[in-house]
């Protein structure tokens, strides 16, 4: 039986790498920061079945901590500041926990179990203002926030570590990833729970920023199995990890709304607020070399993606309304 270890276990991704390794038959530890009320709604289905231990990406010595209990045969580096307005409110911040705490991560790793595989989630944010479409490993970076450069950082230092210590150290350059368990800032959850609210009365109006922005969008569940599977390899390696089909912000409203019935653009408006200082406009990623090398490619389609997103909160929502006279 192998051992994972999952930082940012309690992230979207996290979450679905962990009910992933755990079918694999992996013995699956997650590492937590302490905070004073606990937060494991994604993982709470599977806390009987994975250990939690705690650490934060800016104590080394928790890093290091961290390993000697849990001796992972694979390490899967998911921990980051993931949210890319906060970037500007919080660059620091933003650079010790998304870059310097990749540094921390594989320097504990060095120093505890040099032999132990090492997957990195970088980011298609690197590409910022992209240099040529689509975007390949080999596409130059030209990140447009603090999180991008971080990001570009803790990409750099991962491909340094492998060629400095001969470390089986790979970092995944995944597109924009979606699902029922994003976080409730990212735009496609934004949405989906503003439909869900909107088609139960719950809401009127959805305020957006900048709707011409596009994406190359994927559902998490499939993105998980490619990083598994990079470091099934004999040889770490780069990959770009997307469907090869980007959309803007407007698609995205206009079949959720549809999913329900509704118009979007009767209930959307845009606020100047949500404007970035630095756009990213345009993502579109190029997955051949993880479809030759690692046999990946998506199974979710876009508009699959946004109708399991917008029945999520439907759900959701339902549940928690009061039940009607009628239905007590
Ligand atoms: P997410 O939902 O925001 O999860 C981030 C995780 O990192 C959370 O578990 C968070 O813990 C943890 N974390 C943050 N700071 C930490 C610290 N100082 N020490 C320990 N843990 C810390 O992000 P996600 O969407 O799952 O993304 C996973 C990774 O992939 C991130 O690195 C993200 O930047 C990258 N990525 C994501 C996408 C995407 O489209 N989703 C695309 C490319 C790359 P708390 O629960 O305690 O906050
Ligand atoms: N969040 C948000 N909220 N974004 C909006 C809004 C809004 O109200 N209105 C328009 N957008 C636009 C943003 O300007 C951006 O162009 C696009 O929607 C996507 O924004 P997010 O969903 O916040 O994601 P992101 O692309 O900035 O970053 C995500 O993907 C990266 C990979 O490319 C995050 O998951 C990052 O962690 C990840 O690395």
């Amino acid at each position: 039986m192998k051992t994972a270890l999952i930082t940012g276990v309690t992230g979207q991704d996290g979450s679905h790498l962990a009910d992933f390794l755990l079918a694999k038959g992996y013995r699956v530890a997650g590492m937590v920061r302490r905070a004073s009320v606990d937060h494991h709604e994604r993982i709470s289905h599977l806390l009987d079945r994975i250990t939690l231990v705690q650490g934060d990406l800016l104590d080394p010595s928790s890093l290091v901590r961290v390993l000697e209990e849990v001796r992972p045969d694979e390490v899967y580096n998911l921990a980051a500041m993931s949210f890319v307005p906060t970037s500007w409110a919080q660059p620091v911040l933003t650079g010790e926990f998304t870059a310097l705490g990749a540094t921390r991560m594989l320097e504990a790793v060095r120093q505890v179990c040099p032999t132990a595989r090492f997957y990195q989630a970088s980011s298609s944010e690197m590409f910022g203002k992209v240099r040529e479409i689509p975007q390949t490993e080999r596409t130059p970076f030209h990140p447009r926030s603090p999180y991008g450069v971080a990001k570009a950082y803790a990409h750099w230092i991962t491909v340094n570590y492998r060629e400095s210590y001969g470390m089986h150290a790979s970092s995944g350059i995944l597109f924009n990833h979606e699902g029922p368990r994003r976080g409730h800032e990212f735009v496609t959850r934004k949405i989906s729970d503003a439909v869900a609210k909107i088609r139960l009365g719950l809401a009127r109006q959805l305020a957006l920023g900048n709707l011409d922005a596009r994406r190359d969008w994927g559902y998490a569940g499939d993105y998980v199995e490619a990083m598994w599977l990079m470091l099934q390899q004999s040889v770490p390696g780069d990959y770009v990890i997307a469907t090869g089909q980007a959309h803007t912000v407007r698609d995205f409203c206009r079949i959720a709304f549809s999913h329900v019935g509704l118009a979007y653009e009767d209930y959307v408006v845009t606020d100047p607020k949500m404007l970035r200082p630095a756009e990213v406009d345009s993502l579109l990623g190029d997955a051949s070399l993880a479809r030759e090398k690692l046999g990946w490619s998506p199974r979710v389609s876009f508009e699959g993606l946004v109708r399991m997103m917008v029945d999520s909160d439907l759900a959701i929502l339902s549940s928690r309304l009061p039940r009607s006279p009628e239905r007590a």
